[in-house]
Order: structure tokens, then C-alpha cells, then sequence
């Protein structure tokens, strides 16, 4: 029987692992991790992500061919194939500060497995990594074994969150990126093997290393692009009339553009966009070539720039202050169907409110207090450590308040804004929200989801990013 281990029972490592155990029954997976408390929920009845079709997978293989545990060291040893799947955060001190991946996680996975292995071993990365990382490990592995031997592929993760079942059971396409050598080759075929099990032979992609893990850094700048687009487009669109869905539709409809990624919004966040980005600015700056760093530097910067755009309509269509005026926050985490925040636009927006002293009730279907509280106090990339790692809870802010219900958000506050474009967001009372808020009741909707010409009937004053402005905008308007 081949054995999996994988390193890392996070957002990619627990649903990935869960469908190949599903998809292969005779093949037996492990996923370790050094936290506690996330290897106990994914053995519990809560499990420490929310993903549609998740917890449907699990239940069904857990105990069976899919475990979950804390004893890394015995399963590593066992496995023929190991996942290292662990965070790659951006470096916040040293060589490389604030651009280059952080690969000591990646190191010590990886040092670990030199000093457990006794059976020759396939080692996959399946977490976003620099190109060339494979080589390192590669160096690690081989330095340190005892007549083991180990190939290395490459092997990145394109799931989507809120969507990550769904993508892994039918993915666009696999990739696999190994050594041109006949032995890397047969590891190759060994991990194709697995997915073949589910995904069509002419969707397994297989390239050189360097390809594959270049790809994804590429693949990620490519979709972040698209809505840094788009959103730069929304601007232009508020200042002279135009309609920004009606513009991406338009364009859209182009088949050499296609329709997807095409929504405008408060900006993209998750863990990946910003991150991958960074990384790959930094491997071009390493690799002299200054224009393509900048080039892709600037699809951040726009997002920056959506992001402070949005909180500056806020305060200037509020006379200018915010200060203590109750602002009612709908959706916190960085998308719709999943409860990750981060990266999510809604710290940036939230901190940028709260720099101008607004008091913020905040509702999230899947966010708990104790995320939003830990988010809108810690440092810029901090949150890319393993959970224990991490900054304890800090004491909540008085300006901030956590509630379970977006009508009790709403209640006597000044304005609301759309962040996460959760659909029960779409379907509100939003007559009840306009008869208990102050007035004039503001609206800002940073997702696009909300019937405009009816809000503005019930009597709201209305924000869309990138729709013709609401006239009380076009007197009050922001400088970003
Ligand atoms: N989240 C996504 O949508 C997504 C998609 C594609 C790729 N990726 C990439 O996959 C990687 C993992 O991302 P994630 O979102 O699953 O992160 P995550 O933080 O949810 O999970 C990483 C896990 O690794 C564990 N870990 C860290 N060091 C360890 C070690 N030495 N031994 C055992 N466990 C260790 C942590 O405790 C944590 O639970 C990253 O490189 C990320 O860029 C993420």
C-alpha cells in the first residue's frame, strides 16, 4: 500500500489530502502538523476551516485511509511520498524584508525529514515557494541522508478558497514539475499515478522545476492582474459616468479576455495574491530585471490604492469625520464560503475607519470575534506563522464590537459597507436596515452586489464602486 504523509494540515494540506484519500482508497494519508489545537479540531467535530463539501469528504475517509496527527516524525518515516504543504509567509527582517519568502518552515520540514528517513523518498511541494527552492532542498536532503535517496517535484496547489472541493475534485489542471533525469521522471509517473486516480491524463501537466513552481507565482499574478485591472478601470468609471459592470461585461464578452475575475471590488486579498507577488518582485530585483518588478509592483499598489479609495468616499461623504460615528462592517473575511481573513481588504478599510476614530460593529457569518480582534491588532504579515506562533489575543478595542446579526450591526449606525459579498448580504431587509439607522443612511457596497436604484428608492445614499456616483458623492469628492 503507498503512503502519503503531508506536512502542513492547513488550508491546502487538510482538503487536498482529504480528496486524495477519498479518490484512493488504497492509498493510506497522514497529514501532521506541529499544532496542537489544529490537529485536535481536525479530529473533532469542528474542523479548523470552513470550506463547502469539506466536512462531508472527511467523515467519510477519516480513520479510515485519512488521519490527522501530531506524531510527524513516525509518519514522515512511514511515507513513500511526502507533501510538504507549510507557510511560506513574506520576511518581515533581513535580507529580502517585506518582499522575499520566508522559507524557514519550509528548511526545518525539510530538515526533519533528513533526519527521520530511512526509505528512499519522493518529496513534494505542494506550498508556494521561490523558484530554485527545490534545489535548496534538494542540497538539504542530500547533505544530510544516509545512502537515501530523494527526488524532489514541484507541485503547486491551485485551489481556490470557498471553492476548494469543488476544485480539487475537478481541477483545471494538475501540474508537476520534476528533474529530467530517469529517476525523476519515474517520480514523475509515481505522483501522476495518484492523481490519475480522478483527474484525465491530458489535465496532468508535467514540466521542468523550475516551470512549475514559476508557474504558480505567475499563475497567481496573472488572476490578482485581472482585478487590479478592473478596479483600476472603476475608478476611471466613477469619474466620468461609465458603469464598470457594464464595462467588464463588454469586455468580457471578448473571448480573448473572457468573463471571469472581471468583478470589480474593494480590492483582492487571501494569503496568496500580495504574497506571491512580493516573491516574484523579489526574484526579478534579484535577477536585475528592474522594469518587470516594478511592472508587477504596481498590480499592489493599485490594490492599495482601491482600498484607501473606498475608505476616503467613506469619510468625505460624511462630512469629512467618522469620528464616533457607528459604522456597521458586513463581512470580514476575504471572500464569500470561506472563513479566512487573511489579507482580507477588511483590515485595511476597518484600521483606515478606525484611524478616523469611527466606532465599528462588525458581522461576519463565519469570523469569530476573537479572528476579527487578533486581525485589526497585528502587524503586517504576522499572521502567516503557524496559529501558536502567532501574537496572543489582544485585549478587545472598545472602538470595535463583534456581533451576530448584520440588522444588529445596522442598528443606529450612520453608514454600512458591503466587504465580503456573502450572498445572505444580497437578500436583506434592507427597509428594516434604513428604518433603524441614522440618517442621512449611507451604503457603501464594496463587492457590487446590492440592487442600487432600490436602495436609493428606500431612501439610502449610495456608493457601488465603479457605478455612476449618487449625486451627494459628486459634492464630496474623495482625493484618494
Ligand atoms: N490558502 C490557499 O488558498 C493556497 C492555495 C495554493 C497554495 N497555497 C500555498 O500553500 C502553502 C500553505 O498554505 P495554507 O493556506 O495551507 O497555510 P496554513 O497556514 O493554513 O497551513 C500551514 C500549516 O503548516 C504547519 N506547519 C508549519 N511549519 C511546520 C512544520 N515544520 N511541521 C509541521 N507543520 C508545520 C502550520 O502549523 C500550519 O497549520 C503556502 O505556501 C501557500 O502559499 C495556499
Amino acid at each position: 500500500m503507498v503512503k502519503i504523509c503531508c506536512i502542513g494540515a492547513g488550508y491546502v494540506g487538510g482538503p487536498t489530502m482529504a480528496v486524495i484519500a477519498l479518490k484512493c482508497p488504497k492509498i493510506e494519508v497522514a497529514v501532521v502538523d506541529i499544532s496542537v489545537s489544529r490537529i485536535a479540531a481536525w479530529n473533532g467535530d469542528q474542523l479548523p476551516i470552513y470550506e463547502p463539501g469539506l466536512e462531508d469528504v472527511v467523515t467519510q475517509c477519516r480513520g479510515r485511509n485519512l488521519f490527522f496527527s501530531t506524531d510527524i516524525e513516525k509518519h514522515v518515516a512511514e511515507a513513500d511520498i511526502v507533501f510538504v504543504s507549510v507557510n511560506t509567509p513574506t520576511k518581515t527582517q533581513g535580507l529580502g524584508a517585506g518582499k522575499a519568502a520566508d522559507l524557514t518552515y519550509w528548511e526545518s520540514a525539510a530538515r526533519m525529514i533528513a533526519n527521520v528517513s530511512n526509505s528512499n523518498k519522493i518529496v513534494v511541494e505542494k506550498s508556494t515557494v521561490p523558484v530554485k527552492t527545490a534545489e535548496a532542498i534538494e542540497k538539504i536532503l542530500t547533505h544530510n541522508s544516509r545512502e537515501i535517496k530523494y527526488q524532489i517535484l514541484s507541485n503547486p496547489e491551485f485551489l481556490a478558497e470557498g471553492t476548494a472541493i469543488q476544485d480539487l475534485f475537478n481541477p483545471d489542471r494538475v501540474l508537476i514539475g520534476g528533474r529530467e533525469t530517469p529517476e525523476g521522471q519515474k517520480a514523475i509517473q509515481a505522483l501522476k499515478d495518484v492523481y490519475a486516480h480522478w483527474v484525465p491524463e491530458d489535465r496532468i501537466i508535467t514540466t521542468n522545476l523550475w516551470s512549475a513552481e514559476l508557474s504558480k507565482l505567475a499563475a497567481n499574478a496573472f488572476l490578482a492582474q485581472r482585478i487590479s485591472s478592473v478596479n483600476a478601470m472603476s475608478a476611471l468609471c466613477e469619474a466620468t459616468g461609465a458603469d464598470v459592470t457594464q464595462v467588464s461585461h463588454a469586455i468580457g464578452k471578448d473571448t480573448r479576455i473572457g468573463p471571469r475575475f472581471l468583478n470589480s471590488s474593494v480590492g483582492f486579498g487571501g494569503s496568496c495574491f500580495q504574497k506571491d507577488i512580493l516573491n516574484l518582485v523579489y526574484i526579478c530585483e534579484c535577477n536585475g530585471l528592474t522594469e518587470v518588478a516594478n511592472y508587477w509592483k504596481q498590480v499592489i499598489k493599485v490594490n492599495d490604492y482601491q482600498k484607501n479609495r473606498f475608505v476616503n468616499r467613506i469619510v468625505s461623504s460624511m462630512f469629512n469625520t467618522v469620528s464616533g460615528k457607528k459604522i456597521a462592517i458586513l463581512g470580514f473575511a476575504f471572500k464569500k464560503d470561506t472563513g479566512d481573513t487573511r489579507e482580507t481588504p477588511a483590515i485595511d478599510v476597518c484600521k483606515g475607519l478606525l484611524g478616523d476614530k469611527a466606532k465599528l460593529s462588525i458581522y461576519d457569518p463565519q469570523v469569530t470575534e476573537d479572528q476579527i480582534q487578533r486581525d485589526l491588532s497585528m502587524k503586517k504579515f504576522d499572521w502567516d506563522h503557524p496559529i501558536h506562533l502567532q501574537p496572543m489575543s489582544p485585549p478587545a478595542s472598545k472602538q470595535v464590537s463583534v456581533v451576530w446579526d448584520a440588522y444588529q450591526a445596522a442598528k443606529d449606525a450612520h453608514g454600512v459597507c458591503i466587504l465580503t459579498e456573502w450572498d445572505e448580504f444580497k437578500t436583506l431587509d434592507y427597509q428594516k436596515i434604513f428604518d433603524n439607522m441614522r440618517k442621512p443612511a449611507y451604503i457603501f457596497d464594496g463587492r457590487n452586489i446590492l440592487d442600487v436604484e432600490k436602495l436609493r428608492e428606500i431612501g439610502f445614499i449610495v456608493y457601488s464602486i465603479g457605478k455612476p456616483l449618487d449625486p451627494w458623492h459628486k459634492d464630496t469628492l474623495a482625493v484618494a
